[in-house]
């Protein structure tokens, strides 16, 4: 039975980076190594200008049904006047909603030949490698009430929840501990309990299960500003970091930057598995729809081929393929290959989006001869 893949390219350069991704899913389906079905859909800015909504009904019934969804991209200057609730980036949080895909990981490393791209002193970064695991469907993204409300003197008051149950912390810590475990045993939880309430909860059961479930896993708490500051201090100190809905996306960024590039960043966001071992997923590039490039071919496509690589870990369960395409990857980048945001400065030879998603394919055609 063939995989279904539901391909939502979104806005921006999300539609040249996802075709390097259509052309490594067509190669694994040409030699057999892998049997996907891919169907195509509009999702953001994009949907809104085609039915006037960043999402249809009809979209997002597929995405359920078919459980594993490849997105690009969403948002863009040219929908800042659409209204709040059809904005583009409506179309992942409904996904994310939808799917309940509470489990978001975020890998941040940086190969030893891109040290040089970081911000940072390229002995902080060079062989980082960093998991953030950012809980994606509570906290103050979604928590109610969320208002603008006139007050009795004409002003306006906005409100923003942030509220976390016990049972929410404690699925999105089971993710972090047990791939802690998988890794160097090391996890640094994010919260700030020193002035939020939510932040108490999440450390009071965080260490609870440390202490009851995970003893092996040497587990520690960070203060959010303070994890902030230590990421661009001493980067590779950390293993897994746990996080909150808010905190994991801020901290998500600043381990990118840490890392060379936002153009690097992969990301899979997981549900539960139902009771026939499904499991719902969505695969995305960190960065956003990059208005200012798109189009022009530029673009990084390798944050969405690590993205890919991740599906095919989590979804396929094809451990051979997601690190025979890692390692197509690093290859490329040892060869000294670059788009233009990862190259060093008057690097000779960049090269667009379509180079580096065929160098890519190239050398994973190679990985994939001596699996
Ligand atoms: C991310 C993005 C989104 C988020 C935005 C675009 C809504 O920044 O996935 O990190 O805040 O979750
Ligand atoms: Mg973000």
């Amino acid at each position: 039975m063939p995989h279904d893949i539901l391909l939502l390219p979104g806005d921006g350069i999300g539609h040249e980076v996802m075709l390097e991704a259509e052309a490594i899913i067509a190669f694994l389906n040409e030699t057999g190594l892998a049997d996907v079905r891919t169907e195509r859909d509009l999702a953001g800015g994009t949907a809104y200008d085609a039915i006037g909504a960043p999402m249809s009904d009809a979209t997002m019934a597929k995405a359920l049904r078919c459980g594993t969804v490849l997105f690009g991209a969403v948002g863009g200057d040219q929908w800042d006047h659409v209204p709040y609730a059809l904005r583009p980036e409506v179309a992942f949080m409904r996904l994310r909603k939808e799917m309940d895909l509470f489990a978001n990981l975020r890998p941040a490393i940086c190969p030893p030949a891109l040290a040089g791209a970081s911000s940072l002193k390229a002995e902080l970064v060079e062989g980082l490698d960093v998991m953030i695991v950012r809980e994606l469907t509570g906290g103050v993204y979604f928590g109610e009430p969320k208002e603008i409300v006139t007050l009795e003197n004409g002003r306006r008051r906005a409100v923003d929840t942030q509220c976390y149950d016990e049972d929410e912390i404690e699925r999105i810590a089971r993710v972090a501990f047990d791939l802690a475990g998988k890794r160097q045993g090391r996890l640094a939880s994010v919260e700030k309990s020193n002035v939020m309430k939510s932040g108490l909860l999440w450390r009071q059961t965080v260490t609870r299960m440390g202490r009851e479930d995970y003893a092996g896993v040497d587990l520690r708490h960070l203060l959010a500003d303070n994890c902030a500051m230590q990421l661009v201090r001493m980067p590779k100190q950390f293993d897994v970091i746990l996080a909150d809905n808010l905190f994991g996306d801020m901290l998500s960024d600043v381990a990118a930057m840490a890392a060379g590039s936002l153009g690097m960043l992969p990301s899979a966001s997981l549900g539960v598995r139902d009771a026939a071992g499904r499991l719902p997923a969505l695969y995305e590039p960190v960065h956003g729809s990059a208005p200012d490039i798109a189009g022009k071919g530029i673009a990084n496509p390798i944050a969405m081929i690590g993205s890919l690589a991740m599906l095919l870990r989590h979804s396929l369960e094809r451990e051979d393929l997601a690190a025979a395409l890692e390692r197509a990857v690093s290859q490329v980048l040892d060869q000294g290959l670059r788009t233009g945001d990862i190259a060093p400065q008057g690097h000779v030879g960049v090269v667009g989006t379509r180079v580096m998603g065929s160098a890519i394919l190239d050398a994973f055609r190679g990985a994939c001869e001596r699996l």
